[in-house]
C-alpha cells in the first residue's frame, strides 16, 4: 500500500512542473540521500480547520508522503516525547505537557525548532509561528538536510507583507502573468482555490499580510458585496496565517455617500470612515490594515484640503485603532516638475514633504518608502527619507515585479540589488545606522517597520510568468525575516526545492542569477542615469530620449557634450544635502562618488574620466557589450541543463533566455548608438554603428515592402526597417548573400506587435529555411507590456542555426501582415558560429 502510493504521487509530482507549487513540490528525495528513521505521527495541538496549527500538520503530512513516500497520521495528541512530530503554540505545548515546560525566547510570529532522532518539536509563539517551523522543517527534509537541531527564530520586524497591484476588472498594473487571482468584472471571484494557494507559498516565507488591490484604488471595493468578497478571502487566508489588507481610494466618501466632501478633518468624513472600518472589521475580525496613495500621481489626498499628509494618514489610523490595524502611507509623493530649471528635483520631494511631519503620525501609522527616491531604478541611492524620520515608523517598499527590469522576460536576481540599499549605513548622527536596522524600527526604537514587497502574481501557473522569477520571490520572504541573510544561500535553497539537487543545476542557476543584474545594468543604464526604459509607454524597451523634456522628473540631462544630474548643494539641486553629512560630502564631491552613481549627483562631459580609468562614453559603450554577451551566454548555460530537467520547464525557459539574449542587443545598440549620434564619439574598439555580418532589411531588393523610418530612431539597425505596403498583401524582400560560402546562424530582427500574427518565411535559393509567426506578444506568451509600435518594445531576434550558405545565394524574406502589423523587418544577421554581431 505504502509502495503503491509512493509510486502515485512520484508520477503526480513529475508529470505536471508547470510551476503552481512552486518551491513546495516535495519531489521524492533522491536515491542516496541520507535518511534517519522518521518520527511515526504528526501530533497537531489545535484540530480547528480555520487554525494554522492544523494547516502546518497537514502541510507535514503531505510533504512527508511527498519527500519520502511515508503516510504519517495526525493525532490531536500523544504521549510527550518520542516519536513524533509535535506542532503547537508554546501556550498549548505547555498546557498539555506540564512536565516538561518550555520557555524559548520567541517573540511575536518566531517559532523553536528542535529535531532529536524521531522526536521533532515545533513550537511557535503564537500559531502562525507553529506553521513557519512546519514549512522550516519541511524544506530541510526536502534538501535531505536530517541534522539534529535546536534553536528559536524571530523575525526581523512584524511588517512582511506583499502589495498586490490588481484591480477591480481583474488587470493588473505592471502585472506579467495574467489576470488577477483576486478580482473579475468589478468584484471578487467566486474561485479562491488560487488567493488559497497563494496564501500556502506565502506562509512558507514567512509573509503575514497580502494588501490585495492596486495603490491606485477604486471606492467601489467598499461597497458591501466586494466587503464580503474580501472576507471570502481573508477566510481563505487564515488557515495561513496570512491576513488580508486593502489599498483605498482617498475620495470615496465623495463617491459613495451623498457628501460633497472627503475633507479628513470633516466630523461626517471621520465618520464615514469609522463606520467603514467597524464594519469591514465586522466581516474580517483579523484585517491587517489600509494602505494608502494620497496626492500622489493624480491621487486626491488630504492636501486637496489644505491638510498635511499626516491629518491624512492619521484620519485612518483612528478607525483602525480601536481594531488594531495598521496604516500604510507611500511616501511616493511628488509634483511635475520644469526641467528649465536647474535646481528643481523630483527626488527630493518625499523629504521635503515628509521630514516637516515627522512625529506628527501616529503610532499605528507606517510610512512605506520605495528604496530609492525616484522609482525602482536599476540602480539609486537609498532613499534619503530612511535618515530623516526618527519619530515615525517606516517601511521599505520594494518590487518582486520586474516593472522597469524586464518585466520577467529577462532574467534579474533581485536580492543583492535590494542588499546594496539595506545594507547601506546612512550615519545618521555619524555613527551607524543601517537602513534595515532603520526600517526594520530597532534603530529609531519604533513600534512598527518592515518591508512591502510589490508582487503581483498573476492566473498564470508560474505566478509571476516565469519560473525563474520566483526566486525574487522566495528571497523576499526570506529577507523580510532577517535581512542578514546572505542572498546565495537563499537563491540555492530555492533552486533545490525547485528544480532537485544536481549540482550541475544548482551550480549553473547560481552563476546566472549572480551574473543577471550586474548584466542588465550593463546593456540598460549605466552609472547611475537611471534604467533608461521608456517611461512614458510601457517601461520595458529601451528609450533615453523619454526621460527628458517633460515633467515626470526622471530626467538625464543629456546634451551633445555632457549628460547627468546635477544634484550637488554647491552648484545642484542640493539633493546629497538631504543625506546626513558625512553621506552629503561623500555625494557632493565627485571624486568619492562611487562610479556606479556619478550620473545620479553630477552632470558631467562624455569624456570625464571614471575611477576606472576609463571615459563616461566609453564605459557605456564597453558596458552594454559585455552586458548583452553575458545575456548570450544564459543560453548556453541553460542548455548545458537539458539532461537533468523537465522538458516543460526547460522548454519554457529556454524560450525566454532567448527572447533575453535577442532584447539584450536590442538594448545594447539603441543605448549605444543614441549616445555616439548625440556626442560623436566613437567607439575605441570600433564596434558601435559597425556590424559586417548583418544585412539591413532596407537595403535588398523589395516587392511590396517599403522603408519604414522607425521611432525612436535607434531601436532599428540604421535607423531603418521595412514595412508592407498593404495590410492584406505579402511582401518580399531579398539580398544576394556576398559572404563565403559555409554553415550560419541565421537571424532576423522584426517587430511582434500588438494587434496582429504577421507570418514569415526565409528561403535560400528556394529552400524555405525558416518560418515563424509574430504572435509572441498577441498570445501574450511573455506577459510584457506590449507595444503597437514599431519601437524598442517590440524589436525581437528570432534565431535559426546552422543554416548551410553558398556565396551568391540568394536569400528571401517574404512576410504576410496581418491586423495593424505590417510583417515589420529590420534587418537579418548571417552569424559565424561563436559570434555575436
Ligand atoms: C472602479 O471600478 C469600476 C467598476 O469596476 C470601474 O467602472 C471604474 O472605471 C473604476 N474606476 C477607476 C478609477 O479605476
Ligand atoms: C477552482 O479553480 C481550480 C484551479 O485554480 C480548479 O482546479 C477547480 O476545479 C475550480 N473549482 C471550481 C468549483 O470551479
Ligand atoms: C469620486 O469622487 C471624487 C471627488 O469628488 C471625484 O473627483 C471622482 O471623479 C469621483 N469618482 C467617480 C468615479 O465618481
Ligand atoms: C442621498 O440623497 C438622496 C436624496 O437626497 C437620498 O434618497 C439617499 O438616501 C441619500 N443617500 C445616502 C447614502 O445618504
Ligand atoms: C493652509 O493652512 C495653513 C496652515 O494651517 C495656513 O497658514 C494657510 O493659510 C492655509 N491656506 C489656505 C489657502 O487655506
Ligand atoms: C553649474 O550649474 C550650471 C547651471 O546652473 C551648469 O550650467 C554648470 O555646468 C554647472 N557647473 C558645474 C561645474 O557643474
Ligand atoms: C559629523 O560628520 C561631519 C562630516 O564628517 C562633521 O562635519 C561633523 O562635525 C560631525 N558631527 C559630529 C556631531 O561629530
Ligand atoms: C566639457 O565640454 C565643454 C564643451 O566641449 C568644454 O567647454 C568644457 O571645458 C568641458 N569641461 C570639462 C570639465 O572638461
Ligand atoms: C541605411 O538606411 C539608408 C536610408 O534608408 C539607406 O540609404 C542605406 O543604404 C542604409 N544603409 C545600409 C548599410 O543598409
Ligand atoms: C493572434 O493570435 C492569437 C492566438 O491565436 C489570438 O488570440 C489573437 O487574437 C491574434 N491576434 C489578432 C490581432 O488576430
Ligand atoms: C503562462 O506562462 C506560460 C509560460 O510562459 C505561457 O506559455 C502561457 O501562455 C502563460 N499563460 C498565461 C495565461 O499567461
Ligand atoms: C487593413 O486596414 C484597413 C484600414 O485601416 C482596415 O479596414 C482593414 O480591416 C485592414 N485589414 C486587415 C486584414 O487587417
Amino acid at each position: 500500500m505504502l509502495k503503491l502510493l509512493f509510486l502515485f504521487v512520484f508520477i503526480g509530482l513529475v508529470a505536471g512542473e508547470d510551476g503552481l507549487q512552486a518551491w513546495l513540490r516535495y519531489a521524492p528525495l533522491p536515491r542516496g540521500h541520507h535518511r534517519s528513521s522518521l518520527p511515526s505521527r504528526i501530533v497537531a495541538l489545535n484540530d480547528s480547520s480555520s487554525s494554522p496549527v492544523y494547516t502546518a500538520g497537514q502541510e507535514l503530512q503531505k510533504g512527508i508522503l511527498g519527500i519520502l513516500g511515508e503516510d504519517l497520521e495526525i493525532c490531536d495528541s500523544a504521549p510527550a516525547g518520542n516519536s513524533a512530530i509535535l506542532v503547537g503554540t508554546v501556550g498549548q505545548y505547555n498546557k498539555v505537557y506540564q512536565d516538561a515546560t518550555l520557555h524559548p525566547d520567541l517573540s511575536e510570529d518566531g517559532f523553536w525548532l528542535s529535531t532529536q532522532g524521531t522526536t521533532v518539536r515545533i513550537l511557535g509563539q503564537n500559531e502562525r509561528g507553529v506553521l513557519y517551523g512546519a514549512f522550516e522543517y519541511l524544506s530541510m527534509l526536502a534538501q535531505g538536510n536530517f541534522s539534529t537541531v535546536e534553536y528559536p527564530t524571530n523575525p526581523s520586524a512584524p511588517i512582511r507583507w506583499t502589495n498586490e497591484w490588481d484591480n477591480m476588472d481583474g488587470s493588473i498594473e505592471r502585472g506579467f502573468a495574467g489576470n488577477s487571482i483576486f478580482f473579475d468584472d468589478g468584484a471578487i471571484v467566486a474561485n479562491l482555490t488560487r488567493a488559497a494557494e497563494y496564501a500556502r507559498l506565502l506562509a512558507s516565507i514567512r509573509v503575514n499580510a497580502v494588501i490585495v488591490n492596486n495603490v491606485n484604488a477604486n471606492y467601489t471595493t467598499l461597497q458591501p458585496d466586494n466587503i464580503e468578497g474580501l472576507g471570502r478571502i481573508a477566510d481563505v487566508f487564515r488557515p495561513y496565517g496570512v491576513q488580508l489588507g486593502m489599498s483605498l481610494y482617498f475620495a470615496s466618501p465623495a463617491n459613495i455617500t451623498n457628501l460633497t466632501t472627503y475633507d479628513p478633518l470633516d466630523s461626517r468624513v471621520i465618520a464615514f470612515w469609522n463606520d467603514k472600518t467597524d464594519e469591514i472589521y465586522q466581516r474580517i475580525p483579523d484585517m491587517a490594515g489600509y494602505l494608502v496613495k494620497a496626492n500622489s500621481e493624480g491621487q486626491p489626498g488630504p492636501i486637496q484640503y489644505n491638510r498635511t499628509l499626516a491629518q491624512g494618514a492619521n484620519l485612518f489610523a483612528k478607525a483602525l485603532k480601536p481594531h488594531g490595524g495598521i496604516l500604510m502611507f507611500r511616501a511616493f509623493v511628488y509634483d511635475q516638475l520644469n526641467e528649465s530649471d536647474w535646481k528643481a528635483d523630483r527626488a527630493k520631494a518625499a523629504v521635503d514633504y515628509f521630514q516637516p511631519l515627522d512625529g506628527d503620525f501616529d503610532d499605528n501609522v507606517v510610512v512605506q518608502i520605495k528604496y530609492g527616491p525616484i522609482d525602482f531604478q536599476v540602480r539609486e541611492p537609498v532613499s534619503p527619507l530612511f535618515a530623516n524620520l526618527r519619530n515615525t515608523s517606516t517601511a521599505i517598499e520594494l518590487q518582486v515585479t520586474q516593472e522597469y527590469l524586464g518585466q520577467q522576460c529577462h532574467v534579474i536576481y533581485l536580492p543583492p540589488l535590494w542588499k546594496t540599499i539595506t545594507n547601506f549605513d546612512l550615519r545618521v548622527d555619524n555613527s551607524t545606522s543601517l537602513v534595515r536596522n532603520i526600517m526594520t524600527g530597532q534603530h529609531f526604537d519604533r513600534p512598527l517597520g518592515g518591508s512591502a514587497g510589490v508582487v503581483n502574481v498573476g492566473q498564470n501557473t508560474t505566478w509571476l510568468g516565469s519560473h525563474l522569477a520566483m526566486s525574487n520571490l522566495y528571497a523576499y520572504g526570506r529577507l523580510a525575516w532577517d535581512w542578514t541573510a546572505d542572498p546565495t544561500e537563499i537563491l540555492q535553497d530555492w533552486i533545490r526545492l525547485t528544480f532537485g539537487h544536481n549540482q550541475q543545476v544548482i551550480d549553473t542557476i547560481t552563476e546566472m542569477s549572480l551574473a543577471s543584474w550586474p548584466a542588465y545594468e550593463n546593456y540598460s543604464g549605466n552609472l547611475g542615469i537611471q534604467t533608461l526604459t521608456d517611461i512614458l509607454y510601457t517601461h520595458f524597451g529601451p528609450n533615453p530620449q523619454s526621460q527628458d523634456n517633460n515633467g515626470w522628473g526622471q530626467w538625464t540631462r543629456a546634451d551633445k557634450a555632457s549628460i547627468g544630474m546635477d544634484r550637488t548643494v554647491s552648484n545642484g539641486t542640493g539633493y546629497s544635502g538631504q543625506y546626513p553629512p558625512e553621506i552629503a560630502s561623500l555625494y557632493e564631491d565627485i571624486s568619492t562618488t562611487p562610479d556606479d552613481l556619478l550620473l545620479w549627483f553630477h552632470h558631467v562631459n562624455y569624456t570625464h574620466t571614471l575611477t576606472s580609468g576609463k571615459s563616461v562614453i566609453q564605459h557605456f559603450y564597453d558596458a552594454h557589450y559585455a552586458g548583452a554577451l553575458t545575456a548570450h551566454s544564459f543560453v548556453g548555460m541553460w542548455e548545458s541543463l537539458k539532461p537533468y530537467m523537465d522538458t516543460e520547464r526547460y522548454d519554457d525557459v529556454l524560450f525566454r533566455q532567448k527572447f533575453q539574449a535577442g532584447h539584450a542587443l536590442v538594448w545594447r545598440d539603441a543605448i549605444t548608438n543614441f549616445y555616439h549620434n548625440l556626442s560623436g564619439i566613437p567607439d575605441e574598439a570600433g564596434r558601435v554603428g559597425h556590424h559586417p555580418w548583418r544585412i539591413e532589411a532596407e537595403s535588398m531588393r523589395l516587392s511590396g515592402y517599403e522603408i519604414y523610418a522607425v521611432a525612436p530612431f535607434e531601436t532599428a539597425s540604421n535607423a531603418t526597417a521595412i514595412v508592407t505596403r498593404s495590410n492584406s498583401t505579402t511582401g518580399t524582400a531579398s539580398t544576394t548573400i556576398a559572404f563565403d560560402s559555409g554553415v550560419y546562424d541565421l537571424a532576423i530582427n522584426y517587430y511582434d506587435m500588438y494587434g496582429g500574427n504577421s507570418t514569415y518565411e526565409v528561403c535560400i535559393g528556394d529552400q524555405v529555411v525558416a518560418k515563424w509567426t509574430g504572435d509572441i506578444v498577441d498570445t501574450g506568451k511573455l506577459g510584457h507590456t506590449p507595444s503597437i509600435y514599431l519601437d524598442g518594445h517590440s524589436a525581437t531576434r528570432v534565431t535559426f542555426p546552422d543554416v548551410k550558405i553558398q556565396k551568391g545565394d540568394v536569400l528571401t524574406i517574404k512576410g504576410t501582415p496581418d491586423g495593424i502589423e505590417p510583417a515589420p523587418v529590420d534587418y537579418v544577421a548571417l552569424l559565424p558560429r561563436g559570434v555575436v554581431d
